[in-house]
Order: C-alpha cells, then sequence, then structure tokens
C-alpha cells in the first residue's frame, strides 16, 4: 500500500491515516491508497467500522492542484469517492483544519462526518476556475439544500464547523485528538447497531428551487460577466434537483471538463501558486529567522497611517500611533474610530470586537513613547526632508533591533536607510489605500536591508493577512512604476480621440475592476500631478507627456472630491456622469499635439494599456527590481484590480505569445515615440519563443545549481 495512506485496526474499526503533508492533498497514490485501504476494509470479516483521519494540521485541502493540466492518472477522484459511498461497512470522516474541494468531496463519499469545532469545510473549486467534480455539486445539495450550495458551490468561500453543524454537513462537533474522537464516534455507530448512510441515495430537500437558481444565474451574469466556472456551477447544482446521482454525476463530469480545458482555470491556478510562490526570499540563507513582533508603533494618523494601525490591532498585535499634537492625535484617534463603526454598521465586526481592537490602538504624541516598539512603520507626508526628520529620531529612541520600516510609495528607500545608524534595519512596507482593506504589501528591500529584517517584514506580512511582495529600489517600486505607463498610454489615447468612457469601458470588459479613470476620480487628480511635475524634471527631454490631466487640474477639477473631474458627480453619488467641460479640453489636447481626433476600437485601447505594463514589467524583471514574472502579476492581481482570470500582466502576455506583444511594441515605438523602446528581455525572448516563465524557471533553476555547487 502507499506510504501516503496506511491502514489500522483498532478491534472491529479500521482506522485510515492519510499522510500527504503539507495539506494532504489528494495526489494519485493517495487516491490508490485511499481505494486499496478502503477496499481492504471491506474485506476483512472484522473490520465493521471505517474511520477516515489525517495526519498533520489539516484534513485533505483538495485535489492536488499540480496535477490540473496533466494527463489524468487513474483512479480518478469520482472513482474513489464513489467506492467509498458504496462501501457496505459504515465510514465516518474525522475533519480538523480545512476539509476543501476534493477533501469534502472525499468526505460527502463517508457515510457519516464529524469535524473539530475549529475547522472549516467548503468547495472553493470555482476559485481555481472549476467546479467540484466529484460529486460536491450533487451530494451538498442533498444534505445543505440548494440555496446553501449555491452559495457555497458558487461563493467559493468556507464555512466554519457550526455552521456545517447547522447546514447538515457534518454529524457532530468535537475538541481534541481526531484519532480519539473519530475512533470513538465509529463505536458508538457500531453500539447503535447504524450501518452505511448514503448521501447519494438522499433526495435534495425543498421542492421548488427553480427559482433560486434564475436568480443565481441572473446575480452572476451580472456581477462577473467574464467569468466561465460561476455559472457552470450552477448548471451542475441545477442537475442535483433533476436528475438521479448517476446522471447528475455524468452532467457535474462534462461540465468538469469544459472548465478543466478553459484558458480561465489556467490563469487562476497560476494565480494560485503565483501568491504562494511570492512569498519565498530567493536568496535567504539557511536558518535566517524572523525577529519577533510583539508590539507595533505607526507614525502620522493620516489615511494611511491609521489603517495600517487597525491592520494591526486586527491581528491583535498592540499598535501606539503616534501624531505630532494632542489634536491632530484625537482627529486619528476619531478617524480609526469611525473606520471600525461603519464596519459594524455594515455588520461585518460586532460591537465588541471593535471596543476590543481600539483598545489595543494607543495614541501618543512624544518619540520617547517608541522606545519599546519592535517595529514602527512611519507613514508620513512624502517629502524627503520630512522622512529624514522622523528616521532620525527614531534612530535616536528605538531599541536596537527595532525594525524601522518606511510607507513611501516613490522615494529612495537607500537615502532613507542612510538617515539612520542603522540601514540594516531598515525596509520599505508599502501597503495600498484603505490599508486596513487592500491584501497587497510591496516589502521593500534596501541595499542595505539584512535578511532578517527581509524575513521579518515577510513574516508580518503573512501575520497581517497580507500578500507580501518583495520588490527592489526604484521610482515607484514595481506597482506604480509600472501603473505610470499605463496611465499615461490611458491619456495619451484621449489625445487621440477616445473618450474617458471609452477607455474606461475597453479596460473593464477585459476585466479591470475599474477603468484608469474612474481610478484617477477616486484618488484626486492632484495626487497623480505632483508625480507628474517630478517625473517631468527628471525624465529625458524629449518624451512628449499627455496634457489632459493637467488641464483638469488647472480648472480645479480633481476627482470625486471637487464633484467633477474626467467625470461629473452628483452630490452623494458615485456615479460617474459626462462632465461637458472635458470635450473642449480633449480637443484642445488633441489639436495641440497635431492629432486629429478618430474613433479608437476596444482591442487598440488595451493593447496600448496593457503592454505598456507588460513592456515596464520585462524591465522591471531583468533589473531584478522583481523577483519573479508571477511576482508582478501577483501584485497587479492583489494590487491593481487585474482580473485574476487572465492571471495577471505577464502571464496575459504568455498567453498571447511574446512575439505578438513585441511586434505591436515596436509598432508603437515607431510611431509613438521613445516611452514605447521595447525591452531588452521581451526582445530576447520573444526571438527565442520562450515566455517570461520559462524564463523564471530556467533562471531559478540555474540560481539553484549555483547555490548547490560545491
Ligand atoms: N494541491 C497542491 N498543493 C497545495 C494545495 C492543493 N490543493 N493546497 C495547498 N497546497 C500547497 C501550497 O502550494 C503550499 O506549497 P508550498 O509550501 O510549496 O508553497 C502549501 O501547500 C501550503 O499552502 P499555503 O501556503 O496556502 O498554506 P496555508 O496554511 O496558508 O493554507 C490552505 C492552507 C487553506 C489549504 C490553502 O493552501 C488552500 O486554500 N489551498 C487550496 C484549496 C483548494 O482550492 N482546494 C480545491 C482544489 S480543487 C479540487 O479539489 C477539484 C476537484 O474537486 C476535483
Amino acid at each position: 500500500m502507499a506510504e501516503f495512506v496506511r491502514l489500522q485496526r483498532h478491534g472491529a474499526i479500521a482506522l485510515i491515516v492519510i499522510d500527504n503533508p503539507p495539506v494532504n492533498a489528494l495526489s494519485q497514490p493517495v487516491r490508490q491508497g485511499l481505494c486499496q485501504a478502503f477496499q481492504a476494509a471491506e474485506a476483512d470479516p472484522e473490520v465493521r467500522a471505517v474511520t477516515l483521519v489525517c495526519a498533520g494540521n489539516t484534513f485533505i485541502a483538495g485535489a492536488d492542484i499540480k496535477e490540473f493540466g496533466q494527463p489524468p492518472q487513474a483512479p480518478s477522484l469520482p472513482e474513489v469517492v464513489s467506492l467509498i459511498e458504496n462501501s457496505q461497512t459504515p465510514s465516518v470522516a474525522v475533519i480538523h483544519g480545512t476539509a476543501l474541494g476534493g477533501g469534502l468531496e472525499v468526505a460527502l463519499g463517508c457515510h457519516y462526518r464529524i469535524a473539530r469545532a475549529d475547522a472549516r469545510v467548503g468547495l472553493p473549486e470555482v476559485k481555481l476556475g472549476l467546479l467540484p467534480g466529484a460529486g460536491g455539486t450533487q451530494r451538498l445539495p442533498r444534505l445543505a439544500g440548494v440555496e446553501q450550495a449555491l452559495e457555497m458551490i458558487v461563493g467559493g468561500q468556507p464555512i466554519g464547523a457550526a455552521e456545517a453543524l447547522e447546514q447538515h454537513i457534518v454529524d457532530q462537533l468535537f475538541e481534541g485528538d481526531p484519532v480519539e474522537a473519530g475512533l470513538a464516534y465509529a463505536q458508538r455507530l457500531l453500539d447503535e447497531g447504524r450501518g452505511p448512510r448514503r448521501t447519494g441515495e438522499l433526495s435534495v430537500p425543498g421542492t421548488d428551487s427553480a427559482e433560486l437558481i434564475a436568480a443565481r444565474h441572473a446575480e452572476v451574469a451580472r456581477r462577473t460577466p467574464g467569468l466561465f466556472a460561476p455559472l457552470r456551477c450552477i448548471a451542475a447544482v441545477e442537475a442535483a434537483t433533476r436528475l438521479p446521482l448517476a446522471e447528475g454525476l455524468a452532467r457535474e463530469r462534462e461540465l468538469f471538463a469544459e472548465c478543466l480545458d478553459s484558458p480561465q482555470r489556467g490563469a487562476l491556478v497560476h494565480a494560485f501558486f503565483a501568491e504562494r510562490q511570492a512569498g519565498k526570499i530567493d536568496d535567504l540563507a539557511p536558518g535566517v529567522e524572523p525577529r519577533p513582533i510583539r508590539t507595533a508603533a505607526v507614525i502620522g494618523g493620516g489615511t494611511m497611517g491609521v489603517g495600517i494601525a487597525l491592520c494591526f490591532a486586527n491581528a491583535g498585535v498592540p499598535v501606539k500611533l503616534l501624531e505630532i499634537n494632542e489634536e491632530a492625535l484625537q482627529r486619528a484617534l476619531q478617524r480609526a474610530r469611525e473606520t471600525y463603526a461603519a464596519s459594524v454598521r455594515r455588520g461585518s465586526l460586532s460591537e465588541q470586537a471593535m471596543e476590543q481592537r481600539l483598545a489595543l490602538v494607543k495614541g501618543v504624541t512624544d518619540y520617547a513613547a517608541l522606545a519599546d516598539a519592535d517595529l514602527v512603520i512611519e507613514a508620513v507626508f512624502e517629502d524627503m526632508a520630512v522622512k529624514q526628520q522622523v528616521f532620525e529620531r527614531l534612530d535616536a529612541v528605538c531599541k536596537p533591533g527595532a525594525i524601522l520600516a518606511s510607507n513611501t510609495s516613490s522615494l529612495d528607500l537607500n537615502q532613507i536607510a542612510a538617515f539612520t545608524r542603522r540601514p540594516e534595519d531598515v525596509v520599505g512596507l508599502h501597503f495600498f489605500s484603505p490599508a486596513n482593506v487592500m491584501r497587497l504589501l510591496e516589502v521593500v528591500r534596501g541595499e542595505k536591508t539584512s535578511q532578517e529584517v527581509l524575513a521579518t517584514a515577510m513574516a508580518i506580512g503573512k501575520r497581517l493577512k497580507k500578500v507580501a511582495v518583495v520588490v527592489g529600489v526604484c521610482d515607484g517600486f514595481v506597482g506604480n512604476r509600472m501603473l505610470f505607463q499605463y496611465g499615461r498610454e490611458a491619456e495619451f489615447l484621449l489625445e487621440e480621440g477616445a473618450t474617458p468612457q471609452q477607455v474606461d469601458g475597453a479596460l473593464r470588459t477585459f476585466g479591470m475592476a475599474m477603468g484608469p479613470f474612474a481610478v484617477r476620480d477616486l484618488s484626486g487628480l492632484d495626487i497623480g500631478q505632483a508625480i507628474r511635475k517630478r517625473q517631468r524634471a527628471i525624465l529625458p527631454a524629449q518624451l512628449e507627456f499627455p496634457t489632459v490631466a493637467d488641464r483638469l487640474c488647472a480648472a480645479g477639477m480633481l476627482g470625486q472630491k471637487t464633484g467633477v473631474g474626467y467625470y461629473r458627480y452628483e452630490p452623494g453619488n458615485r456615479t460617474p456622469l459626462d462632465n461637458p467641460a472635458l470635450a473642449p479640453m480633449l480637443e484642445a489636447a488633441s489639436r495641440e499635439k497635431g492629432l486629429e481626433r478618430k474613433t479608437l476600437d476596444e482591442r487598440y485601447i488595451v493593447e496600448r494599456c496593457l503592454f505598456a505594463l507588460v513592456n515596464e514589467g520585462a524591465k522591471i524583471l531583468e533589473e531584478g527590481i522583481a523577483q519573479r514574472a508571477s511576482d508582478i502579476d501577483v501584485i497587479y492581481l492583489n494590487g491593481y484590480g487585474f482580473p485574476a482570470f487572465r492571471g495577471g500582466p505577464m502571464y496575459y502576455a504568455d498567453s498571447l505569445g511574446l512575439d505578438k506583444v513585441l511586434a505591436r511594441v515596436r509598432e508603437l515605438h515607431a510611431r509613438c515615440g521613445d516611452w514605447w523602446q521595447p525591452a531588452p528581455l521581451l526582445e530576447r525572448l520573444a526571438a527565442e519563443g520562450r515566455t517570461f516563465s520559462q524564463w523564471q524557471a530556467a533562471r531559478l533553476q540555474s540560481e539553484r545549481s549555483t547555490r548547490s555547487a560545491p
């Protein structure tokens, strides 16, 4: 029998233990081992009940995602689940940690289920562009009803054990050791003389689910129109409501195969692994351990500073918030309270949790109060002279070993580090606004940042439930440096003949959460103006800049905060309306550049903006500012509303073919000027017929062999 699955006898009970670290994924050897173990238990006349448990921290976390896209290997998961369900010996699945995807499907195949009180169960396949393909869409509605099944299968969010009990997904909760609890439950089954109880033999509760299904269908079509898997999830659940199990399973299989073949599945699986890879520091020496962080402090009580402080409070870490005087401090603390109060009003936070979290945030006005902090994050005005004052004071008061972090989004971290006598303890922690909501955290590695400090910064990211990505020092780091190129091209499109509505519409159809002009109106056009001024001062004079944004700023149209920007807004309403003052500005901008305004097609709009991202991304990669192409994808997926079903800008370019991307970049270079200088890496890979991801894999391989060379 495969070593991944063990079978032990405990009197009349067969204990089957899956042991496939780290998450007991259902790889082929596990599937085979499960079949053999259940068959052996069934064949043993002494065995009268089976208990299925997992070793380690969790029950099965799903199918082995690494196997997707590979040729199928028997036994398939549906076969395994059917074998378990059809067995004559009653079985109980003992869930601890998480039972996800194929893991929950195996549990649903067992005749009974118990879960540790802190366990979670779910069918998150939709997030990978799939649907539960091993009976989940047929068995879950039979236990929990159509509404709950749709919620879990189409939404993909796991639920806690208590809710799973309420929804009849599990039969009982337990505390403590899974093996003990599982054996005790199986013994009870024997004592009570209970036999197999097959989920597949139940009928779906409730009579008329057509309305529920139609409503969900309409909602999905409206909210996520470009997504392939959710509608197929609904179709599979619908099949459960009208077909007997065997036919329903066959329909589920067909729909699953359609999803498996969809390019969206490839992109979403890429996004899954890219996120896990991003947490790793490529050159981290063995044995480097993060420093313990028990207390934190944030300097600056503006929107960003307060948002960062709340991240720590949310993670249960006491945090001091420093402002320059009592009045500013009270404003900052009030802002913290209001942010939580909004969550309480929405129902996503209890009053009690709000008070507990606020109690962790202590306002201070004296730098001396920061002497005991393990980590201090500066979130003050983006001005080098101000940063200098802050870091010199921190250097004077903070204890040795404290990490001094800057939230700068564009200033030179090496220069900031040099204001202290401990540049090795200085790191950038670039949060995205609103900091307590956005998942992305760029961890900026300065020239002198120590490995220990970098490792600590990544560990902090994980603790704050952020997606932390290591980046190097350059203007704008990875995300904003690329965004500058993207936004500039969007502006040039306005001069060529497009309207903000057309550009935003084309990019939203592509899948971006928001169009670039709606984003600018939201964040305020004055912010971009400061960056543009700086760029104009430092970039080569022959580069032409777009001018529409300057015209809007000059007219005091700064976006939502002034009620008008690229769009016009009614008071108290964020719906973008036409700004009649814009058309003459567009005309003037085009005239000034000698351009005749033309109608632009959607594909041109999308390519012009996205390939600007890709070309800059390629430069960033070659300069070593990002560790990997997939890290750039993670940054765009988590910080900039890039659609996960397209995998991120670098994956998207790979999927189009880099030769096609380069051809367009060259054409734009010839027509639009030096902004479009093709990245040497893009030229090289296109010539070699390779992709960014192949380049990344080869580089990793060569680094590994260099490191392991004697
Ligand atoms: N297959 C293969 N590897 C997996 C995996 C899976 N299903 N789930 C996690 N892993 C790997 C991760 O890649 C990571 O590997 P590295 O350490 O080499 O990077 C490792 O397990 C640990 O994962 P995390 O860093 O994510 O650990 P965590 O403790 O933060 O989270 C988890 C654990 C909640 C299980 C999370 O990993 C997760 O959500 N996994 C995916 C679950 C999922 O989507 N399951 C459905 C699979 S599809 C399916 O089952 C289809 C079907 O019906 C046939």
